[in-house]
């Protein structure tokens, strides 16, 4: 069956970049599609329950449909961007209507309104932290869609004047297995490279970067967690001060704070007879923060991973958390709630994470009080949630 070529009306879209379509009793999973199309596509592989496709040629096309900006973006080439097929427009509402199902599916919160707002400075051009993967020839690239394959690229449209600038797949990589640009908002590109699991090496550019948001400058290790978007910094800031709605005097959680973007306008909002815990794993991450913030006494930082840091932190009034793509989990949310706090903003790159720990809010008696959804992501399938929750 795989290869074979298939006409299918193509339903709704799905988390993950594709749109569900079906083959007498089977789902089929099909990419490069959008809603309401009629498509030929050739299946790309067969599991228990479920085919996957992709369209290899549209019949009936959406008016949403543009033609795909990036040389690379199509089947069986780069599995960077799922929808550069759709009008910016469009890649919006689809993000929105997977974060109404996904909160559905998994978090038990039927027909919930989302809206994915747009970020400043349009769909290309945005990623400023960009990983290529090195192919057996030593060119960059980056791997199709499920698979180990590295499908050489000469540019990326979505990365970064300063990624571009870099001239890093002008060279053939010999002895490495990733090579990462970093274009901070402030000063040099950095380059990176990796070896298997270890600790990437600065091979060119400053160890340290600069990086601006919420008014004050970090310098952290260039291999440190940032948001991707040059936008996405202050947007989030923004979201979660409007959330929370900060007190002087309060106490405040940020959980997987990174440099603590969110810890030091937290302080800043609690002031001097408040105090901010940020919790990090990441020792570059903290190292990040503990220069950022040393002008407000009201922050400690605590390196150590939020699980294991959270059950002998005590008492919060409120708390931010932006956990990796896997979210949150029960047992973390149940510390969370343990703390007693009036309000949680909770930051989600993953809508199925953040779905998932709704439900687990939702088991505690605390209520889903509001979302804002972001794109900063635009081509990819990936949004950015801030979540309200509740007692
Ligand atoms: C999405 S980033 C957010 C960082 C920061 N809030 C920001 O916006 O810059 C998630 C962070 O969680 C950290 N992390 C991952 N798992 C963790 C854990 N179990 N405990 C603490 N930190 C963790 C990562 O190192 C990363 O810095």
């Amino acid at each position: 069956m795989i290869g074979d070529l298939v006409v299918l009306d193509v339903g709704a879209v799905a988390h993950g970049g594709h749109c569900v379509a079906r083959l007498d009793e089977l789902v089929v999973f099909v990419r490069h599609t959008l809603p309401g199309e009629r498509v030929r596509a050739r299946i790309t592989e067969e599991r228990k329950g479920y085919l996957r496709a992709d369209a290899v040629e549209i019949l009936q096309a959406s008016p949403d449909r543009v033609e795909p900006p990036c040389f690379y973006a199509g089947p069986g080439a780069c599995g960077g961007c799922d929808f550069q097929h759709a009008t910016p427009a469009a890649q919006r509402l689809l993000k929105a209507d997977v974060v109404t199902e996904q909160l559905a599916r998994l978090g038990g919160l039927p027909d919930y309104p989302v809206e994915v707002e747009e970020l400043p400075g349009g769909p290309l051009g945005w990623r400023t932290r960009v990983q290529y993967a090195v192919a057996p020839d030593g060119r960059l690239g980056f791997h199709p869609t499920r698979s180990s394959r590295v499908l050489p690229i000469a540019e990326c449209l979505i990365a970064a004047p300063g990624v571009r600038e870099s001239g890093v797949t002008e060279r053939r990589w010999a002895g490495v297995d990733a090579v990462e640009v970093v274009a901070p908002s402030i000063g040099d590109v950095s380059i990176l490279t990796r070896r298997g699991r270890g600790r990437p090496r600065v091979v060119a550019g400053p160890a340290t970067v600069r990086e601006q948001a919420a008014g004050r400058t970090w310098k952290l290790p260039a291999e440190a967690f940032w948001q991707v978007h040059p936008a996405a910094a202050d947007t989030l800031v923004a979201a979660v001060l409007d959330m929370l709605q900060p007190q002087h005097g309060e106490r405040a959680f940020d959980l997987y704070g990174g440099a603590g973007l969110f810890a030091a306008p937290l302080a800043e909002a609690v002031g001097i007879t408040g105090s901010v815990v940020l919790v990090e794993a990441d020792p570059s991450g903290t190292a990040g923060a503990a220069k950022a913030l040393a002008d407000l006494p009201q922050v400690s930082v605590v390196t150590n991973r939020v699980e294991r840091a959270l059950t002998e932190l005590g008492e919060a009034d409120i708390v931010v958390l932006d956990p990796p793509r896997s979210g949150a989990g029960a047992a973390v949310i149940e510390e969370i709630v343990a703390t007693g706090a009036r309000a949680v903003a909770y930051v989600a790159c993953d809508p199925a994470a953040l779905a998932r720990d709704v439900k687990t809010f939702r088991s505690f008696r605390w209520e889903l009080a509001g979302l804002r959804a972001f794109d900063a992501f635009p081509m990819t399938h990936h949004v950015e949630c801030v979540a309200l929750f509740r007692p």
